[in-house]
Formats: C-alpha cells, sequence, structure tokens
C-alpha cells in the first residue's frame, strides 16, 4: 500500500519534518507536482486548520492556502474571531494532483483518492503531535473521511464541537465546509456566511 510513513522522521520539529516531506515518495502524486507543500504556522498554535490538498498557486508557492481559497478563508477567520497568523495551517494531502483539459493547459485541481489520503495521513499525525493544538478546524469533507474515517459527513457534523480519537490522541474538531466549495457556490454569499458561523462555534470553543 501506498505510505508515506517510512518518511517521517521519529521525535522531529516542524522543521525536520518539513524538510522530510520534501523528499516524501510515499505515493505517486509526488510524480508531476512541483514540490511538496508542508504546512505552515507556529508549533505553539493553538488551532490547526485542515484542508484537502494544495492548488495550482499553493503547488507553485509551496505553501499552504495563499491562493483564492485562502485569501477567502483568512477573511472568514478574521470575521469569526480567530487570527490567521495565529493558526497553523495544512492539508491532508501534501501534493497537488491535477489534470488538464489539453496538453499545456491550464492545471485542473482533481480530489484526491481515500488511498492518497491515507497514504499521506503520518504526515498530519506528525504535525498533530508537535503542534498539539487545542482545536482542530477541518475543511470539507476529504480532510474529514482523512482525519476521522470514510463515514464522515461534513452536511451533517459542520459547525459543531466533536471529540474524537485521532493517531491515539484525543482532539476536539470543527468541521466546516472547504472554502473552495465557497467560491464556487452559486449562493455565495450564504455559503459564506455559513462557513463564517462554523468559524465562530471554533472561536467560541477556543476562548
Ligand atoms: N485548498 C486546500 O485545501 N488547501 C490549500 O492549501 C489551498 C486550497
Amino acid at each position: 500500500a501506498y505510505t508515506a510513513g517510512p518518511f517521517v522522521p521519529e521525535r522531529a520539529g516542524l522543521a525536520a519534518l518539513r524538510r522530510a516531506a520534501a523528499d516524501c515518495r510515499g505515493c505517486p502524486l509526488h510524480r508531476d507536482a512541483t514540490q511538496t507543500v508542508f504546512g505552515a504556522g507556529s508549533a505553539d498554535a493553538r488551532v490547526m486548520l485542515v484542508g484537502e490538498q494544495p492548488g495550482d498557486q499553493e503547488d507553485r508557492q509551496g505553501k499552504p492556502f495563499v491562493g483564492p481559497a485562502g485569501r477567502l478563508l483568512d477573511r472568514a477567520l478574521a470575521e469569526a474571531g480567530i487570527d490567521p497568523s495565529e493558526a497553523y495551517v495544512t492539508n491532508a494531502v501534501k501534493h497537488f494532483k491535477f489534470t488538464r483539459a489539453e496538453p499545456r493547459k491550464r492545471r485542473i485541481h482533481k480530489a484526491p483518492t481515500l488511498r492518497e489520503a491515507t497514504a499521506c495521513g503520518p504526515w498530519p499525525a506528525a504535525e498533530l503531535a508537535v503542534v498539539e493544538p487545542e482545536l482542530i478546524v477541518v475543511l470539507g469533507a476529504t480532510a474529514g473521511k482523512a482525519l476521522l474515517g470514510s463515514s464522515f459527513r461534513v452536511t451533517q457534523v459542520r459547525g459543531t464541537v466533536l471529540e474524537e480519537e485521532i493517531h491515539g490522541r484525543a482532539e476536539r474538531l470543527v468541521p466546516t465546509v472547504h472554502p473552495s466549495s465557497v467560491l464556487r457556490s452559486d449562493g455565495r454569499e450564504a455559503a459564506y456566511r455559513g462557513l463564517v458561523s462554523d468559524l465562530k462555534v471554533a472561536a467560541d470553543a477556543l476562548s
């Protein structure tokens, strides 16, 4: 089976984890991506946000949530009362997966399979072990399934505080929709308000 396991150093801090992740070959996604996009933020962060996978901009810049979805997320976090610069942001999957409609055309995001998300799982597990956040904000179904298993349904649990065991640790989580889904939504303003209202539940759980 695909797994990042053998690439993850034990008892490593964030800097060593980031260096090791740059060389991860635990699944085939590294072949087409520009680089590994590891998490960003302080090891002291109280809240960890987990997205799906880097997008086009993140793949080019090597940092999570720096494209359109990231800008929307930062705005929603600030509005909910969470300082984006104090959060640790990362993704369930560390490489950009994409297709092209035609050769040399724009790269179109493609959802990772559960196999790929499971293969990458040792990375977010290692990040959780170092950062030990008080709260995890789960952004969308892919991150939810990767962290909590395939029965996760974002529509059923969004905006609630869950207490679940993840990789043997008791964690508190607030799931919400993925910021990219807000950008794609027809009722964009209502979808954005829904994201902010879920993030307010997270802000209240932190204070
Ligand atoms: N979408 C994600 O899930 N993660 C990113 O880093 C950017 C967009």
